[in-house]
């Protein structure tokens, strides 16, 4: 388990991250979400005890990072943002070269290396240079070199960005069969990339925490509107706001004349749905409902209010 208490860290007059408590349970899989500049690799860096913050904690199973760095770097399996590695180096050399950082020798060594190359889906590429290797192969590879020593827990910074679509499938994949066993906190500024893998969310913006938690209860907490598009024939505009007269729950916010018929466009809170009424409505006033459609809150829409300042760095 993680804990982070009230970790505060600036760089000189740069507030990086003011004041934020949360915590990672074993077996999770964290997004750690938000826009650049946000703070989330400053808040990685510290977690994983590469950086020390100004104030305030982290815990890792029990053990403050600030008196057991090197116990934690044991535990903690991480993946910088961008993915250093040596271009020059053989894939198999180079992940020799983490398991002997790591000081792991002999029969782990041998387990050790057939267990990453496993994992990471590596067999066809070990004898390949690393500068060789397509963008998604590089990123199996850092991951591999994250968790050469099995740690329990893996942290990947943007592991991600700049992936074409199939190598996010990818990557995305490795990253749920490694949530199997491990606790996984990935940082992303973009929703839609981890969205599909993470069991939890955490949102900072300017180095605060703005919302935490799955994307059910993000979205049930947001005071969000459904928008719903008609397109009808045979409606008076006089009809048409007569709709909007009969139900109060809809608030119309647009209605223009398109091909001889109305688009109208309509919004209302999440929680209510006027559809059926507005379809009986339509019925007996004689209209025809050529389009009716939908467009609900997404999560999106959350990320970028609670966001829309565009972070520290705007
Ligand atoms: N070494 C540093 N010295 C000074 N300021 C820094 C340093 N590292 C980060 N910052 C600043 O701290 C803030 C948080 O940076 P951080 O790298 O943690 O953000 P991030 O959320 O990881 O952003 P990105 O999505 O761009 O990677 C930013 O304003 C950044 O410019
Ligand atoms: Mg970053």
């Amino acid at each position: 388990m993680i804990r982070v208490e009230n970790l505060v860290k600036n760089y000189g007059d740069v507030k990086a991250v003011r004041g934020i408590d949360f915590e990672v349970n074993d077996g999770e899989i964290l997004g750690f979400l938000g826009e650049n500049g946000a703070g989330k690799s400053t808040t990685l860096k510290i977690i994983t005890s590469f950086l020390s913050p100004t104030s305030g904690n982290v815990y890792v199973n029990d053990l403050n990072i600030q008196d057991h760095s090197l116990e934690i770097r044991k535990q903690i399996g991480y993946l910088p943002e961008l993915n250093p590695l040596y271009m020059d180096m053989r894939v198999f050399d180079l992940l020799e070269f983490s398991a002997r950082v790591r000081n792991i020798e002999g029969k782990a060594f041998k387990q050790s290396m057939a267990r990453v190359i496993e994992q990471c889906g590596l067999n066809g590429v070990v004898h390949k240079r690393v500068s060789d290797l397509s963008k998604g192969y590089k990123q199996r590879l850092g991951i591999a070199t994250a968790i050469i020593h099995d740690p329990k827990i893996l942290i990947l910074d943007e592991p991600v960005t700049g992936l074409d679509p199939n190598q996010i499938v990818e990557i995305r994949e490795l990253i749920k069969s490694l949530g199997q066993e491990k606790m996984v906190i990935i940082s992303s500024h973009i929703l839609h990339e981890i969205e599909a893998t993470v069991d939890r969310i955490i949102i900072i913006h300017a180095g605060e925490i703005v919302a935490n938690g799955t994307s059910e209860e993000l979205m049930s907490g947001f005071h969000g509107k459904t928008q719903l598009t008609l397109e009808v024939k045979n409606a008076s505009s006089d009809s048409i706001q007569k709709l909007a007269d009969t139900f109060p729950e809809i608030i119309l916010t647009k209605m223009e004349p398109v091909n001889g018929n109305h688009l109208v466009m309509m919004e209302y809170d999440k929680n209510s749905d006027p559809r059926e009424s507005i379809f009986n409505f339509a019925t007996d006033k004689g209209w025809i409902l050529l389009e009716m459609s939908l467009q609900k809150a997404q999560l999106e829409d959350i990320f970028r209010k609670l966001t829309i300042d565009g972070g520290a760095d705007a």
